[in-house]
């Protein structure tokens, strides 16, 4: 076999991801990006290469500032607070960052006033009046995004000062019909302030040759090149106070505008990390850097960094990036992920219900190197799940280690039983690192399943079992033979296994980790890609621990409900909104009551305590549930929707003063209402809801 590059020189390379917004938690369409970043990085450190992966907070900008407002809270606290969700979902998730650090640093505005000073000293930043909506109530200019009114071509009412989500045209503020501010409902007047501008078409000549220059994927470069049709625009870098960000030196009450600092929150990380781990910045971001930078981001954010950003960087003598890394958007069951619909899942509801590897297999089984969108279908996450990563791999490892554990003490034998088949799976070595490398990872992953096939359909092919029936016990001549070749077989399967699964580990890193546990080998040292090619003979594993569970469609059921929109009744309660489904939407309605009669119903929220199921009873479950002033016993028929476990904790709202009912199985005092059309659908409130028990549902 031919050297392969990584074994020339360890490349020294430099990741970013995009850096999520400090206003608010991470969801799953961000951990796309994450998750497609954290593998590409973990793949490399398996090759040996020398790799940083930074990302931190986005902590500047209007909508910062007001979400503080609103919380009661200053903008530091705010973010502070933000930025340790974010760490914890990014450490919950696997993703395996470097560093992540903030862009209201000291770092980021010593780098971020460097650039600004060498772009002005470059001529490239003009300063000029300009005219701006303005809310006068409440003393600040206004975003195009704090703006609403009439779409002026389609007359669609409550559209935003950008564009229309109706018809899709695209306006300015000063063209909406009857616009008011979103932030105080007063109606916007123009003002004029002066602002800065980087003179962006000062650099249309080198940008045209860097956007030419290999650096972007064939669909992004095609859109950049729509962007310079249009032509390049002077970018206005400045916000008048109030802003949440860096005051532009020499300047009171103006500051950078967020977009401004924010990419350079990727140098201001790294260079947090140099300081930490005595690292060269320089080396790294100097013009003519021999390192390699990528950055990840989603295709929503091309237009800063492939232009904005590379033109920065030149005016200010940096380097440039080695490449970008678009991706496109996820969406949930083959539509935007909707509140409505429960399919705008929180990064951390997902949490609460399912590991992270599941998730992280499933993008990779359809990542690609494009600029694309991709669907996480609910149905087919789960079949492919279990059937690619339980039933596939998973199974290859514990069926054997059953017999190397009862038969040979939990020691492999010194040969494979089949050395081409092992020679065919040391061989896709390649084939999966080149796929990896160029991010076509939903290939890496079908050469990986399709050994997996092979390696199950080996298995079945050797019937173990009867070798275990004819030599099990060692004893007798031809007995012997079956005993050897039952340990060759095992020997085989758990080094196939050992290589599905080192293979896997940019993806699924929990997963490796706990094979590497039970093979007692280190699936993701640092360099460690080629020691799968050596198979283990003669080794002693651990006894065997479950490696992977079965997703219960219930978990993901439960992971819907939780992400469904929940409305707030007057005194804090929160009431999952009644989903009518077509079936009871046409049930007749009941006789009308007044309102006398419906106010009698004393509804209470009230927190599960114990759920236990109830012998004899298909659909029962029998709740111990604490009202905040007493506990009491109801019988539920939510037993098909939820398993007892998942509900302690719960909220539900419960008819408090309907008089104790005796049925076949107890005395049940009270009645849990829930929404839904029955049988597995049906939604209690979530552990969350944020009343405590005993308040009144009004
Ligand atoms: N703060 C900016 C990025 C600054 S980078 C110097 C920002 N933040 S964000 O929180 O809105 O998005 C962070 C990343 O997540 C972006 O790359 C964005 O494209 C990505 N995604 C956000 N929603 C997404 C989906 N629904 N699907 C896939 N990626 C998504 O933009
Ligand atoms: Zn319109």
């Amino acid at each position: 076999m031919t050297a392969r590059p990584h074994k020339k020189q360890p490349r020294k390379i430099l990741v970013t991801s995009a850096l999520p917004y400090a206003n608010g938690p991470l969801h799953i369409g961000h951990m796309l990006e994450y998750i497609q970043s954290d593998i590409w990085v973990r793949f490399q450190r398996l090759r040996g290469h020398e790799i940083y992966h930074v990302c931190a907070d986005d902590a500047h900008g209007t909508p910062i500032m007001l979400r503080a407002r609103d919380d009661g809270v200053t903008p530091e606290e705010l973010i502070a607070r933000m930025e340790k969700e974010h760490r914890d979902d990014y450490r919950d998730f696997g993703i395996s960052f470097d560093n992540y650090h903030s862009t209201h640093s000291e770092e980021n505005r010593a780098i971020a006033e460097g650039i600004f000073a060498a772009l002005q000293g470059g001529g490239h930043i003009a300063r000029r009046e300009i005219e701006q909506s303005y809310d006068a109530a409440e003393k600040m200019f206004l975003p195009d995004r704090f703006i609403k009114g009439e779409c002026p071509r389609c007359g669609a009412a409550e559209q935003y000062g950008d564009s229309c989500e109706n018809c899709g045209s695209t306006h300015t503020p000063a063209e909406l019909r009857n616009p008011v501010s979103v932030i105080s409902g007063s109606t916007p007047v123009l003002k004029s302030s002066e602002h800065y501008f980087f003179r962006l078409g000062d650099f249309s000549e080198f940008l045209k040759e860097w956007v030419d220059g290999g650096h972007l994927q064939e669909d992004a470069r095609n859109k950049v090149s729509e962007w310079f049709a249009d032509g390049l625009r002077d970018w206005d870098i400045s916000r008048d106070a109030p802003y949440f960000g860096f005051t532009i030196p020499g300047e009171s009450g103006k500051y950078f505008y967020v977009w401004l600092d924010a990419p350079i929150g990727y140098m201001a990380s790294f260079k947090n990390l140099c300081d930490k781990k005595g690292l060269d910045f320089d080396e790294f971001w100097r013009a003519g850097s021999e390192t390699e930078l990528y950055h990840f981001i989603g295709k929503d954010i091309l237009y800063f960094h492939a232009l904005f950003w590379p033109a920065m960087l030149h005016g200010a003598n940096h380097r440039k990036p080695s490449a970008l890394f678009a991706h496109g958007f996820l969406t949930v069951d083959g539509r935007k992920m909707s509140k409505s619909r429960g399919t705008f899942i929180m990064a951390r509801t997902y949490l609460n219900h399912l590991a992270p590897d599941y998730l992280r297999y499933y993008f990779a089984a359809k990542l690609n190197h494009r600029v694309e969108d991709l669907d996480l279908n609910l149905e087919d996450f789960v079949r492919r799940v279990n059937s690619d990563l339980v039933g596939k791999v998973v199974n290859i490892a514990s069926r054997s280690a059953g017999f190397v554990h009862q038969h040979f003490g939990g020691k492999l034998g010194g040969a494979l039983d089949d050395e081409t088949l092992f020679a065919e799976f040391t061989a896709a070595a390649a084939t999966v690192a080149d796929h990896f490398e160029r991010r076509r990872y939903s290939r890496a992953v079908r050469v990986i399943m399709d050994l997996a096939d092979r390696a199950n359909r080996y298995w079945s092919a050797a019937r173990p079992w009867e070798l275990a029936g004819a030599g099990g016990d060692g004893e007798g001549e031809s007995d012997a033979g079956a005993r050897d070749k039952l340990l060759a077989v095992c020997t085989q399967s758990l080094n196939m296994f050992r290589i599905l699964a080192g293979f896997l580990a940019p993806v699924t890193p929990a997963l490796a980790r706990r094979a590497g546990d039970f093979l007692r080998v280190d699936l993701s040292a640092a360099g460690g890609w080629d020691d799968l090619q050596t198979p283990l003979l003669n080794h002693t594993i651990a006894p065997f621990t479950p490696l992977l569970a079965r997703i219960d469609r219930r978990q993901v059921r439960n992971i819907v409900n939780d992400s469904r929109d929940t409305t707030t009744t007057s005194d804090g309660a929160t009431v999952t909104s009644a989903t009518a489904t077509t079936a009871s939407a046409h049930e007749p309605l009941a006789a009308a009551i007044c309102m006398d009669e419906f106010t009698k119903v004393d509804l209470r929220v009230a927190r599960i305590v114990k759920a236990e199921a109830v012998a004899g009873a298909d659909k029962l479950l029998r709740l111990t549930m604490d009202l905040g002033f007493e506990t009491r016993t109801v019988f539920a028929g939510i037993k098909p929707a939820y398993a007892p476990a998942d509900l302690e904790g719960r909220l539900a709202v419960v008819a408090a003063n309907l008089a104790p009912r005796k049925m076949r199985f107890g005395v049940s005092e009270g009645m849990v209402l829930a929404a839904g059309p029955g049988g597995g659908d049906i939604w209690l409130l979530s552990a969350d809801a944020g009343a405590p028990p005993g308040s009144r549902v009004k």
